[in-house]
């Protein structure tokens, strides 16, 4: 017994001497392996100077011969490509977004404009339908049926063209008109009357689910323009991912619907653009300084425009008038808008509203009242450029906003107005689409959602748990 125990202890002894043997022979191993990596380090580092040197010499006389001509850099590398001397355009086209349309049957899209002819087969641009013209205030919704006659018939030159190999394609167009089927069916937002709204939206998930290029990004190439705050509204929640052509934020929650993915676009103004507002001076020729008709009390952040009317109650040059719209209001307003410096923006149900696209195409500077606006095409337009932006609490101080405007310098002014005879092309939806039009406008901003969708179709192909940032 005790002869074990002493054994045992002599092997534990025995090993102990051996690690500190071992690490003896480590410590005495190891200054040598610095010296040595110290003598190699002052040894790469000569060597890189010297390579460095050379290099820069090399590149001082690479570029010397470029300079005085006798090597020409274009022929060195492309020796069978015979390049222009002159210089490229410095602002040459991006080449079109590559768009492949689904082929859906009239009654998702076309049916519900011309409902006399049953065909069920898709439309195309020799049977397009013209938009109504007593359609009045459904326009401000139409967006989905000015994209979908863009690439029907994109020419050259424009932000988007149809593809018809989805193998092809960038990015993928839903042709269904999700604002007017809630507009002609969904209206009363009661059952059985709404009943057609729904079935559309549950036959189109269906028909997409089963589609190769939905399943492959789960949907995030797809573009929906709805921009109704009821489109879609049975089954929104399904194109979380997709790419949404809204007209603001105000009413969705940000899983569903936010700035990275989706695409803001102006209301389809209902007002006659004013094509031909040459005045002499155009400061003086309008003599209304603040012009502003609507409803008073609207939803949410509507109340502000009750607490407004009570504010710019009481100034002569400023026309504040109370009205629902109807074609005949429209009218008036449109000479309104005209007439005036000023158009004030108040936020209506949501923080946009049809006004603004309306006072720009009048090119009366538009006064924003909101502090949640989402702007459409914000990317390429600078809107500081020709509009003024008040907060709530400013607008709602007695006097405030009034006595800022009277003092702003005319000279900035007629800049502004300026500006807005520049850029108001940019809100114009007609077909045939035109250049820069705001359908050219909207396909552009789609275009730079691109990356971002492809980083979200790559991350999600690989992660085996939920997402953690949350991100789309
Ligand atoms: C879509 O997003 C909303 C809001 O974040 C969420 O409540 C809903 O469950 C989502 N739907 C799907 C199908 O992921």
């Amino acid at each position: 017994m005790i002869a074990e125990l002493r054994k045992q202890l002599e092997t534990e002894a025995a090993e102990e001497e051996d690690n500190v043997q071992a690490s003896i022979k480590l410590s005495l191993l190891f200054p040598k392996i610095f010296q040595k990596t110290k003598q190699e380090e002052e040894k790469t580092a000569m060597y890189g100077k010297v390579v460095l040197s050379f290099i820069f010499v090399l590149l001082l006389v690479f570029s010397y011969s470029i300079f005085i001509g006798t090597l020409d850099i274009r022929s060195y590398f492309f020796p069978r490509l015979k390049l222009p001397a002159a210089a490229p355009a410095p602002c040459a086209p991006e080449p079109p977004l590559r768009v492949f349309m689904y082929d859906l049957p009239r009654r998702f899209n076309v049916g519900m404009i011309d409902r006399r002819s049953a065909s069920e087969t898709p439309v195309t641009v020799e049977d397009w339908p013209a938009w109504p013209v007593n359609w009045g205030l459904k326009k401000q919704h139409s967006v989905e049926y000015w994209m979908m006659g863009s690439l029907l018939n994109a020419g050259e030159g424009r932000e988007a063209v149809r593809v018809s190999d989805p193998e092809l394609a960038q990015a993928f167009f839903v042709p269904f008109f999700s604002s007017l089927s809630f507009n002609t069916h969904g209206h009363t937002m009661k059952d059985p009357a709404t009943q057609i709204d729904r079935q559309l939206q549950v036959d189109l998930m269906e028909l997409l689910k089963k589609s190769k290029y939905w399943q492959r990004s789960g949907g995030r190439d797809h573009v929906f323009p709805m921009t109704h705050p009821n489109a879609f509204r049975f089954l929104r929640g399904q194109l979380n991912e997709s790419i949404q052509v809204v007209v603001d934020f105000g009413r969705y929650p940000r899983g569903m619907s936010n700035l990275n993915k989706d695409v803001v676009s102006p209301y389809v103004h209902v007002v006659d653009s004013f094509t031909d507002d040459e005045p002499q001076d155009p400061y003086e020729s309008r003599s209304t300084l603040l012009f502003f008709r609507g409803r008073t009390y609207r939803k949410d952040e509507g109340i502000v425009r009750v607490k407004l009317a009570k504010i710019l109650a009481g100034y002569d040059d400023v026309h504040y008038e109370r009205s629902v719209a109807t074609e005949e209001n429209i009218k008036a307003s449109s000479k309104g808008m005209r007439s005036s410096k000023f158009c004030l923006h108040p936020a209506g149900d949501t923080p946009s509203s049809c006004r603004l696209f309306d006072a720009i195409v009048s090119h009366c500077v538009p006064v924003i009242v909101s502090d949640q606006i989402e702007l459409p095409f914000e990317d390429d337009i600078d809107y500081s450029q020709f509009s003024v932006f008040f907060s709530f609490k400013e607008a709602l101080q007695p006097g405030y906003m009034i006595d800022q405007l009277r003092k702003f310098p005319k000279e900035k002014w007629t800049e502004m107005w300026r500006q807005l005879k520049s850029i108001s092309h940019h809100y114009e939806f007609e077909y045939p689409p035109k250049r820069e039009d705001a359908v050219d406008m909207l396909w552009r901003q789609a275009k730079h959602k691109l990356p971002g969708v492809k980083l979200s179709v790559h991350r999600n192909r690989r992660l085996k748990i939920p997402d953690w940032w949350q991100r789309r």
